[in-house]
C-alpha cells in the first residue's frame, strides 16, 4: 500500500471519529443526563420510605409529611366519592351495621381492632397497639397488607396520596374530627444561611442527629435559622 491508500485510510477514520464526537455532543444537547435534585422519591414509593435509619428520610419525603401535606387541600366531597369503594364491605354512617369490615363511623382517632360488636378482628388487627391517626390510616390504607400484616382486609389498597387524603377528610367528618396533621417543616435552599460555610462542613453524624431532633419536634424550626432538613439535600445519603 502506499502513502497516498494510507493517508485515504487514516482520513476516513478521524472522519469517522469527529462523526462521532460530534453526535455526541448533539444528543448530549438532546438527552442531558442529569442528576436529579431529589434523588429517590420514587423509590420510596406507596410502602413509604420511612426507616429505622432517619438519616435515610434525607432523600424524600416521608409518608407522613406526603399526607400532611396532601390533607391541607383535602375535598371531603370527593372522599365520599373514594369511600365507594369501602362501602362493599364497611358502613359509616352512626350505628351501622357491620358488615364484612367493622362500621367506620368515629373511626379516626379511634383505637385499633375495637368497634364494638364487631367480632371477626383478625388477631394481628386485635394485637396492633394505638389509635387511628391520620399517619396510621394513611399506611394501612396505602398498603393494608404491608401496613400491618396478618390482618385481612381483603383490599389492594389505594395508591394515590390525594385520593387517601380526600378520603381521610370524609372519614374524619364522619363522627371524629382528629385536628390535622401537622405541616413538615420547610426545606429552605439556601446553601449557606449564616455565610460560614460551616452548615456544608458538618459532619454526617451530626446533620443525622439534627434531623433525629427535627422528627421529635416537627413544627419546631418552621423558618427558624437551624431548619435542619436543608441538609438533607446537601448531604444526600451517599
Ligand atoms: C373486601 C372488604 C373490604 C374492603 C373493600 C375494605 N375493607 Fe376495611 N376492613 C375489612 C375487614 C375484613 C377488616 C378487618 C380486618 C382485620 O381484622 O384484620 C377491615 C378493617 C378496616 C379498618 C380497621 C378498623 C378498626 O376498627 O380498627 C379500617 C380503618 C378499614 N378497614 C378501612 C377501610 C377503608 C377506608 C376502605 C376503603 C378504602 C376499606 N377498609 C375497604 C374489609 C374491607
Amino acid at each position: 500500500m502506499d502513502s497516498f491508500e494510507w493517508n485515504k485510510i487514516f482520513g476516513w477514520l478521524l472522519a469517522a471519529m469527529i462523526a462521532v464526537l460530534g453526535l455526541g455532543i448533539v444528543t448530549g444537547y438532546a438527552f442531558p443526563n442529569e442528576r436529579p435534585e431529589t434523588m429517590g422519591y420514587l423509590a420510596c414509593g406507596e410502602a413509604g420510605c420511612v426507616t429505622e435509619d432517619a438519616g435515610e428520610e434525607e432523600a424524600g419525603m416521608s409518608m407522613a409529611d406526603e399526607i400532611a401535606i396532601a390533607m391541607q387541600d383535602a375535598d371531603m366531597s370527593k372522599g365520599a366519592n373514594v369511600f365507594k369503594k369501602c362501602a362493599t364491605c364497611h358502613t359509616i354512617n352512626q350505628g351501622g351495621e357491620h358488615k364484612q369490615g367493622p362500621n367506620l363511623y368515629g373511626v379516626m382517632g379511634r383505637d385499633i381492632g375495637s368497634a364494638a360488636g364487631f367480632g371477626s378482628y383478625s388477631s394481628a388487627l386485635k394485637e396492633e397497639t394505638g389509635s387511628w391517626t391520620f399517619e396510621k390510616m394513611n399506611e394501612y390504607i396505602a398498603n393494608p397488607r404491608s401496613a400491618i400484616p396478618g390482618n385481612v382486609m381483603a383490599f389492594a389498597g389505594i395508591s394515590k396520596a390525594d385520593d387517601r387524603a380526600d378520603l381521610f377528610a370524609y372519614l374524619n367528618e364522619q363522627g371524629s374530627n382528629l385536628p390535622l396533621p401537622a405541616m413538615p417543616a420547610p426545606v429552605l435552599v439556601d446553601e449557606d444561611p449564616d455565610g460560614t460555610g460551616a452548615e456544608a462542613a458538618k459532619a454526617d453524624d451530626t446533620v443525622e442527629a439534627e434531623l433525629e431532633n427535627a422528627q421529635a419536634v416537627p413544627n419546631s424550626n418552621i423558618g427558624g435559622p437551624a431548619a435542619p432538613n436543608q441538609d438533607a439535600d446537601e448531604n444526600p445519603a451517599q
